[in-house]
């Protein structure tokens, strides 16, 4: 017996946000560019101008669909491996921020690079010797290019304003230079790719205070394995390759898990007073 659908056809509204929903799930919130370019194909050689030969018949009688690049179970994660260490060389050959900077921007082998928009080094003053270190770019760093310009961001300035602090008396940066798709949180080898640049970036800057913003930067730079939540407000002495003396260093709540939480600013006020207590007694 034949079973009707009386289900009604969607209509084309309703089909296209079916659509725009899962794009969003599967981490395209954002319209970048008019046309979609597919970042996970290998980069194309530079075009060679040769006259075109004429086709044969038989390749214009069967045109076959272009390759899809397969990349097989476990590939990521080696070629991360490989990221790290090209990282490693990289990084220790840098003797300064900017020459650390150009080295970030050109480094090609971290896949968050090839969805990411733009490369997200550093804002505010790398003279300064305060460095707070966050999670990685959202959409708005992604577009604009600099940490901690979203609404995140516009909290952690006021952080720092309250303490008498502003972006020319800090550097700001993040464990990861690129936007992870869809916000997700950094994979623990998309970390130890970007690590080495890190520690580089902070061995160069030798800030006498370092302020790690939220869980994922905590776990990435102090050997302990306990949440932001026991972390925040204690003090550690980092010890970083390359610096004589190790860096006191401040884990705090991230702005974005303040700006969900806005409850839990009673303790980030502390750990900021804590900042300002430690920055007058150094001065
Ligand atoms: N969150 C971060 O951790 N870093 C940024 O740059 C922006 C938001």
């Amino acid at each position: 017996m034949g079973v009707q659908d009386t289900r009604a056809a969607p209509t084309s509204r309703e089909s296209a946000l079916a659509l725009l929903r899962w794009y969003v799930e599967m981490g395209a919130d954002e319209a970048i560019g008019v046309a979609a370019p597919n970042r996970l194909l290998p980069a194309k050689p530079a075009p060679v101008q040769q006259p075109v030969p004429p086709p044969a018949p038989a390749q214009i009688a069967v045109r076959r669909a272009p390759a899809t690049p397969v990349v097989p179970p476990g590939a990521f994660a080696e070629s991360l491996a490989e990221a790290a260490q090209s990282a490693r060389r990289l990084a220790a050959g840098a003797e300064t921020i900017d020459g650390l900077a150009a080295l970030v921007a050109g480094f090609e082998d971290c896949p968050l690079k090839r969805t990411a928009t733009k490369t997200v080094f550093i804002d505010g003053n790398p003279a300064a010797p305060i460095m707070f270190i966050g999670e990685a770019p959202g959409a708005d760093e992604d577009r604009i290019g600099r940490p901690f310009v979203g609404r995140a961001g516009q909290l952690l300035d006021r952080m720092l304003a309250a303490i008498g602090l502003d972006r020319s008396t800090v550097q700001i940066t993040n464990v990861i230079y690129w936007r992870p798709p869809g916000n997700r949180k950094p994979t623990t080898a998309e970390i130890a790719a970007c690590l080495p640049f890190v520690l580089r970036h902070i061995a160069l800057a030798k800030p006498q205070v370092l302020v790690l913003c939220g869980g994922t930067a905590a776990s990435a730079l102090l050997p302990v394995s306990d949440g932001i939540t026991r972390l925040r407000g204690r003090w550690f002495e980092l010890a970083i390759p390359g610096l004589d003396q190790p860096v006191p260093t401040l884990p705090m709540f991230h702005p974005a898990f303040l700006l969900r939480t806005p409850e839990r600013k009673r303790e980030a006020w502390r750990d900021l007073l804590a900042l300002k207590a430690r920055l007058a007694s150094l001065s």
